[in-house]
């Protein structure tokens, strides 16, 4: 059992705290490897804002649970060496099952997310209900799942079973127990978020999606006031990336996110964490497409990885200062 503290780590109880107050969001940037890592930190020391190293259940089987463990240690070590000790937090990232929580638990993440949120509603409160058992007594932190995200293969439009049902909230975490809530309000995961019959175009022809369902966050904040409050599939997924990647070979066809100004909004609400992981894999292919087609006898990983994670740091930077209001806080 290593736990989080070992490592230097914290847990996210009085990052949200403070972030509920103080009107912003603490970022939560996904991360499978050392390149990511590395611009995710730097971008969060020049910025001064607290950070969530957030790790799938597939990023974790990729990067190997003893690696991530000593990644996160150096992380914390990494940003004293650049000049600022930032919070840091490591979670899991869609935790499906109590054994998952549970081994992460033990090997150092200190939050974890059990995604109960396919299941029927009592299923959810009691998978949810163990996870938080076992997590508190170990100091760690559970946000759990209301209401289902959709998908591209989902019509977010008229499926309005996937919202979250504000009525559910107050008893689902006074059931549960959990420190943090995430809803479904019209974001979704991945580039594609929406099909552009879902969307309408503007003048310049950019596909526009239907707006965030804020009533809905509204009145989960009048039965919960002041509880953080999590957005999943909160890329915006520039076009300026989208263009980029297509004009070195790629094909990304109708790609459209989540507009900025929305998430701003969201970010002065109790929207306390937002999760960023797309946007990033979109800078990331995006200089690494445009090195290897202008310099195509090059085969240092270094060469292209090495812009790739330039390219991701000043991403970060954009978001924190421009999306999330977390500069300065940490
Ligand atoms: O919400 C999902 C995240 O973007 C992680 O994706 O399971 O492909 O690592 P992944
Ligand atoms: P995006 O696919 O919009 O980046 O969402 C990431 C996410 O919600 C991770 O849990
Ligand atoms: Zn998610």
């Amino acid at each position: 059992m290593t736990s989080y503290k070992e490592l230097g780590l914290v847990n996210s109880k009085e990052l949200f705290q403070k972030a509920v107050k103080g009107g912003y969001a603490i970022p939560a940037f996904n991360f499978n490897n050392l390149e990511q890592l590395q611009a995710i930190i730097g971008a969060c020391v020049e910025t001064k804002s607290p950070v969530i190293l957030q790790v799938s259940s597939g990023a974790r089987k990729y990067a190997n649970q003893t690696l991530l463990k000593h990644l996160a240690k150096g992380a914390v070590e990494y940003a004293k060496d650049l000049g600022f000790e930032v919070p840091i937090v490591l979670h899991l990232d869609h935790g499906d099952t109590l054994e998952l929580c549970t081994s992460c638990v033990e090997s150092g993440f200190s939050s974890v997310m059990i995604d109960g949120s396919h299941h029927p509603y009592d299923k959810n409160v009691e998978l949810t209900k163990q996870v938080v058992e076992y997590a508190h007594a170990h100091g760690v932190t559970v946000e759990g799942e209301l209401g289902v995200l959709a998908g591209i293969e989902d019509d977010v439009s008229s499926a309005v079973s996937h919202y979250t049902k504000p009525e559910e909230v107050e008893d689902f975490v006074k059931k549960t127990g959990v420190d943090s809530l995430a809803i479904s309000i019209g974001t979704s995961h991945g580039a594609n978020k929406f099909t552009p019959d879902q969307c309408t175009r503007n003048a310049d022809g950019v596909l526009i999606p239907p707006p965030l369902r804020f009533d809905i966050l509204e009145e989960c904040e009048r039965r919960i006031p002041g509880f953080p409050i999590v957005l999943h599939g909160a890329s915006s997924v520039p076009p300026e990336l989208v263009k980029l990647i297509n004009s070195n070979g790629g094909k990304l066809n109708d790609a459209v996110g989540i507009p900025e100004e929305q998430l701003r909004r969201a970010a002065a609400s109790a929207v306390c964490k937002i999760n960023i992981d797309s946007d990033g894999r979109l800078a990331m292919t995006a200089a690494i497409r445009k090195v290897l087609m202008d310099s195509p006898a090059e085969f240092d990983p270094r060469k292209y990885l090495g812009p790739a994670r330039d390219q991701l740091k000043e991403l970060y930077k954009y978001k924190i200062v421009n999306v999330l209001g977390s500069a300065g806080k940490a």
